[in-house]
């Protein structure tokens, strides 16, 4: 376990500040969606349409459970909807350290709002179902996390000296 894992909302900035962390502390950057992509060998958006939510969730589920098997330490940024499964938060628990980026329906809604790669966000009112969504998922991006990290207002650089500190007072 000595991971450091990034949860929460889609577009609070779990590969930006990942990739940049990765570079910080010297360790590898993983994305479970761009893993996802290569098990399933097309696009989240493709595996929604013509497979989907359910293949993709499954697929989520497996690869978050070889992780857990590795023994090497990265920096693994997630997909905003993984922590939802009780068996995977229950594997984030085994894979390392989890901080939660949490950030308003509000900031989402600027930075994602006319996203197309999202499939979950491919609807008529993006901002209601941004902050439905959020209503859902807060408390259990709450429960996965050892630490949350309010991101609202804040520029990458200081997000990461802040989780980069953490791990060091956690570790
Ligand atoms: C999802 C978030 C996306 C991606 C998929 C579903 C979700 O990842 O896994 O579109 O359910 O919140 P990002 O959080 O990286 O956008």
């Amino acid at each position: 376990m000595h991971n450091i894992i990034l949860i929460g909302f889609m577009g609070c900035g779990k590969s930006t500040v990942g990739v940049r962390l990765s570079y910080h502390l010297r360790l590898p950057f993983l994305d479970t969606d761009k893993l996802c992509e290569q098990k399933m060998g097309k696009t989240i958006r493709e595996a929604f349409e013509q497979d989907g939510e359910p293949f993709f969730r499954k697929t989520e589920t497996e690869v978050i459970t070889d992780l857990a098997d590795r023994k090497d330490a990265n920096i693994i940024a997630t997909g905003g909807g993984l922590p939802l499964r009780e068996e995977n938060r229950k594997i984030l628990k085994d894979v390392g350290l989890t901080f939660y980026l949490r950030a308003t329906p509000e900031t989402i809604f600027d930075r994602i709002g006319h996203d197309t790669k999202r499939p979950l966000l491919l609807c008529e009112d993006p901002k209601s179902r941004i902050e439905s969504l959020m209503k859902e998922r807060d408390p259990l991006y709450t429960a996965a996390a050892d630490h949350v990290i309010d991101v609202d207002g804040k520029d990458f650089r200081s997000i990461v000296r802040e989780i980069a500190s953490l791990c060091k007072e956690l570790t």
